[in-house]
């Protein structure tokens, strides 16, 4: 790991066996567009300790979905090294990415994406049916998980006939199947009203309470104010990181 990384995160917990879940050492990510590049991220140096709750910040086109794709296994850097735990990402052909991503890694997005056609409940064991790992004690694990989400009565809806509060509670349900490294989430309260934006984060707070390792992005203050942490972007730079909570 970066030593200076390292002595940055060491300053901002108490210290003492910090077991990261995710760490960018000098990372860029150049785009070339019919001639021109694109420097989406420039180098960006960042440790994320398990248990973290991560804002992050920033104008638009300052690499956070960048960023967090790169996080999530979705696309690989230009240059420099990315750990999720003890594996150097980068060095990872494109089928052990795509399983780490299926185990590892829950998503949330702002459009909730979840499968019109399924149920409260299948749309929660979809990455274990990617995965083939179906089971009745798989089944039972996604029934608790609706249930702390609250939608417990709610297991045999389909998206159409949830409010986008209770759409976005099954995605967050679906990202924890897995027991995830972390969840990475882009804008997840973006399509949501105040209240329903309330209610989301209180169950990401729950969710980090229990231990979760929650990296979000987002454009509004008083979400990013929810997190322990807010890490600005500018122009592909971390410009500034800073604690609100310990971890
Ligand atoms: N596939 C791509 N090809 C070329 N350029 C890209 C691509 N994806 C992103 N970019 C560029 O990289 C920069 C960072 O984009 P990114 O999507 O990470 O920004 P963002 O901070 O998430 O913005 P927003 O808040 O609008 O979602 C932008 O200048 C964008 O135009
Ligand atoms: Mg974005």
């Amino acid at each position: 790991m970066n030593e200076l990384n390292k002595n940055n995160v060491a300053e901002q917990t108490s210290g003492g066996g910090l077991v990261f879940a995710a760490n960018l050492s000098g990372v860029k990510r150049e785009y070339v567009l019919k001639g021109e590049t694109v420097y989406a991220l420039r180098g960006v140096d960042l440790a994320v300790p398990k248990g973290d709750y991560v804002a992050i910040m920033g104008a638009s086109g300052s690499g956070k979905s960048t960023m967090l794709n790169l996080l999530g296994c979705l696309d690989r850097p230009t240059s420099g090294k990315i750990w999720l735990g003890d594996d150097d990402i980068t060095t990872l052909n494109d089928n052990k990415l795509s399983e780490i991503r299926a185990s590892r890694i829950g998503f949330v997005f702002q459009s909730y994406n979840l499968i019109q056609q399924l149920t409260v409940i299948e749309n929660i064991e979809v990455p274990l049916f990617y995965q083939g790992n179906m089971s009745l004690r798989s089944r039972k694990r996604c029934v608790e998980l609706a249930k702390m989400v609250g939608l417990g009565e709610r297991l045999n809806h389909r998206p159409t006939q949830l409010s986008g509060g209770q759409q976005q509670r099954v995605a967050i349900a679906r990202s924890l199947v897995n027991d995830p490294y972390f969840i990475l989430a882009d804008e997840p309260t973006g399509n949501l009203d105040s209240k329903t934006t309330a209610e989301i984060l209180d169950l990401l707070d729950h969710l980090s309470e229990q231990g979760r390792t929650i990296i979000l992005v987002t454009h509004e203050d008083d979400v990013g104010a929810r997190s322990k942490r807010i890490v600005r972007l500018r122009d592909g730079l971390v410009e500034s990181d800073t604690r609100l909570r310990p971890i």
